[in-house]
């Protein structure tokens, strides 16, 4: 079974994805991390983000892996080596929806996250999820929240990452930009499924979402 949770960043949809893989024994899947991953790589290696054909070529010749652990997050492998910690830097949030939003990057993404996926029970989050990796998913969620709350939400991350030096105001700044690309670049922009469950957590604490996610899921 395949269950889809899109929605825009700072939404809180990560944080319920993974509980509710935990509660239904689902793997999770982080799609937002591979990107994440490959912009890591494109920064370190000092290849320049707007330009696709190299980014492109450059996803062609990297490993991405997701592994699955008992306790906290899902462990991001790039080339054998973790970057779990590194993805969240704010130097790749700023970037990210650039790398993301290259055609051929996201083909080959998505071919990944199908392998993923087809092997095991699992919930995924992302933007495309339910509109283009798995249209037929059983269960599609999309997540979403006001935009000021969001800002909070990924503000109070960034401080118990304790990734330092990020203000408030950046903070909305990213978001705003990243909501804008990702919201209207041509290929799987940022969309709600026709059949998703809509769901605002503006006003909702993380169990009551969850709640709501389970009685949906195990309709
Ligand atoms: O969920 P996140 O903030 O870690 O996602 C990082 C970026 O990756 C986000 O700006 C949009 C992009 N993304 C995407 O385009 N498609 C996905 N399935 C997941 C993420």
């Amino acid at each position: 079974m395949i269950i889809a949770v899109d929605g825009p960043a700072g939404s809180g949809k990560s944080t319920v994805a993974k509980l509710l893989a935990k509660k239904l024994g689902f793997l999770y899947i982080d799609t937002g991390a591979m990107y994440r991953a490959l912009t890591l790589k494109a920064l370190d290696n000092n290849i320049e983000i707007n330009d696709s054909k190299a980014i492109a070529a450059l996803a062609s010749r990297t490993k991405i892996d997701l592994i699955p652990t008992s306790e906290g997050p899902v462990k991001v492998l790039l080339d054998n080596k973790d970057v779990s910690l590194a993805v969240r830097e704010p130097r790749v949030t700023k970037f990210v929806s650039n790398v993301a939003k290259i055609a051929a990057v996201r083909k080959h993404m998505v071919v990944l996250q199908r392998k993923m996926g087809f092997s095991k029970d699992c919930v995924l989050d992302g933007r495309d999820i339910g509109t283009v990796v798995f249209p037929k998913a059983e269960k599609k969620f999309f997540v979403d929240a006001d935009f000021e709350e969001r800002v909070t939400r990924r503000y109070k991350d960034l401080i118990n990452l304790k990734i330092e030096g990020v203000s408030r105001a950046q903070v909305a700044q990213d978001l705003k930009n990243r909501d804008t690309i990702d919201s209207t670049r041509k290929v799987a922009p940022l969309k709600k499924a026709q059949d998703a469950i809509y769901l605002d957590t503006t006003k909702l604490t993380i169990e009551q979402v969850l709640d709501l996610m389970l009685n949906y899921s195990i309709r």
